[in-house]
């Protein structure tokens, strides 16, 4: 009897291609599956010294034929029906205590349907969340999980073995129930839109309002990417500045167009957290910042119409980098806070100091500071936002003040800093005791009667201001 495989893989786009790659470096066998049979005979025999390890396979019979028995079978086709379509095809295959998952970018409220959908055929189902693009893919990603315990349990052991490691511990967890690997990685991709736009926010701070060119601002990067803001995404956004375009010699940086994708999840995450009424600023502009940015004519317009702004106001480096790393604490904060609030009302078990830490490396967000937050939420009680954490709360009085120099000093020349600006007022209105809600209580009480609380009645409501019109 031929030998039989660990896990198999379905799906062998970039991201499928190189997580089978990296579970075969990791020792295990697999079976790999695509529809198209082509890709597959064509992507093993890439494969080179891992090929002996990868079973390729050209129907689903034959494909499941070759999986130990539980199956594990990794899913990894797009996001949406798709994934539907394939696990409604594997279906005949498939025996009760077969884990199935699925690693795309899935909607996390699918995950929750398909994980209680197959519960009742007897299957199992993880909800993945993978980050880490290509290179983490095929060299160590960071892993969310949601489902059973169970299909957790079956698949950890491949799953730990190709994770990233943070001093050793794999960057792989179990965070829930149902969608709830696939909401953390959600979160994840909101924080990231958030990181992403005030990195380009303080980018455009130094080429628009101190001209300076992408070789000086990728030295900026650089720099600060020794210090404190040490991650993924500050130290490629010095490679990227660094680069240049092979064609025309010039910085690739001023050759690319100032159109932002998406392909949603960052939305999702602003679109959950309105439903679940948690603060997510910091996103909210980061979505609201990608959708304009392909507004390219309206803008060009708005520039002519509205010209002559005034010019930057002196701003030194360190003041910019303080900027953004108060910014980015704000902007995971906020992450945390929506993290926290699903938690409770999903009844997940999401520790959130286990999610800081399965993002310490091999995800995109990955950042140094998310050791420490990781300490951080391990005290911290249920409810606080992660910014009043003692360690945090330092941090941020030493560089709010920056933060708010630099979004003034933009401000007042006109330069936008939208996600900056969300996460500075934001924090605003969380150290202001006595808010402004008073007004807009008055003015409910005064157009619809609506009612209003007092401060010398605590415990009592429905008051009404003494209208002319009303009734008592
Ligand atoms: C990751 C990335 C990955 C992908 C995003 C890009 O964690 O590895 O987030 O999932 O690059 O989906 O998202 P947008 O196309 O929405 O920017």
């Amino acid at each position: 009897m031929t030998e039989t495989s660990r896990i198999g893989l379905i799906g062998l786009g970039t991201m499928g291609a190189n997580l089978a790659l990296n579970i075969a470096e990791a020792g295990h066998r697999i079976a790999v599956f695509n529809r198209t049979a082509e890709k597959t005979r064509a992507f093993h025999a890439g494969a080179g010294d891992l090929a002996p390890r990868i079973v390729p396979t050209e129907t689903l019979e034959a494909f499941t034929a070759a999986l130990e028995v539980p199956r594990t079978i990794l899913l990894m086709v797009p996001a949406g029906s798709a994934v539907d379509d394939q696990i409604a095809a594997l279906a005949p295959y498939l025996s009760p205590g077969d884990i199935l998952i699925d690693g795309g970018n899935s909607d996390w409220q699918d995950s929750r349907d398909r994980a209680a959908a197959l519960a009742a055929k007897g299957l199992l189902f993880l909800g993945l969340g993978v980050s880490g693009g290509a290179e983490g893919a095929r060299h160590g990603p960071s892993l969310m999980a949601g489902g059973a315990r169970e299909a957790w349990q079956g698949a950890e052991p491949v799953l730990a073995s190709i994770a990233a490691r943070f001093d050793g511990v794999p960057c792989a967890a179990l965070f829930g129930e149902g969608g709830a690997g696939h909401y953390v990685k959600t979160v994840h991709n909101g924080i990231e839109y958030a990181d992403m736009q005030m990195i380009a926010e303080v980018y455009g701070l130094m080429r628009d309002g101190q001209g300076r060119d992408a070789a000086g601002i990728a030295e900026v990067f650089a720099h600060w990417n020794k210090g404190p803001l040490e991650s993924y995404l500050v130290e490629i956004a010095a490679e990227v500045a660094a680069t240049a375009d092979p064609g025309t010699g010039r910085p690739l940086l001023d050759v690319i167009a100032d159109r932002a994708g998406q392909k949603g999840t960052g939305r999702w995450t602003v679109i959950d957290a309105q439903r679940r009424a948690a603060p997510l600023p910091a996103v909210e502009a980061a979505v609201t910042a990608r959708v304009l940015s392909g507004e390219a004519a309206l803008r060009a317009e708005g520039q002519k119409l509205f010209a002559g702004e005034g010019r930057l106001g002196p701003l030194e480096d360190d003041a910019l980098a303080s900027a953004l790393l108060a910014g980015k604490v704000l902007a995971y904060s906020q992450g945390f806070t929506l993290l926290e609030r699903a938690r409770q009302e999903e009844g997940w078990s999401m520790p959130l100091d286990d999610v800081a830490r399965t993002w310490r490396a091999g995800c995109i967000i990955r950042w140094r500071m998310l050791d420490d937050m990781a300490g951080a939420l391990a005290q911290a009680k249920p409810g606080k936002p992660l910014a009043f954490a003692p360690a945090f709360a330092e941090l941020l009085s030493e560089h709010v003040p920056a933060l708010r120099k630099v979004v003034s000093t933009a401000t007042l020349a006109g330069l936008p800093v939208p996600a900056l600006s969300a996460a500075l007022q934001h924090f605003d209105q969380l150290r202001q005791a006595r808010g402004t809600a008073n007004m807009i209580q008055g003015l409910r009480d005064r157009f619809g009667r609506h009612g209003f609380e007092r401060l010398d009645r605590p415990g009592e409501s429905g008051f009404h201001g003494p209208w002319a019109d009303g009734e008592d």
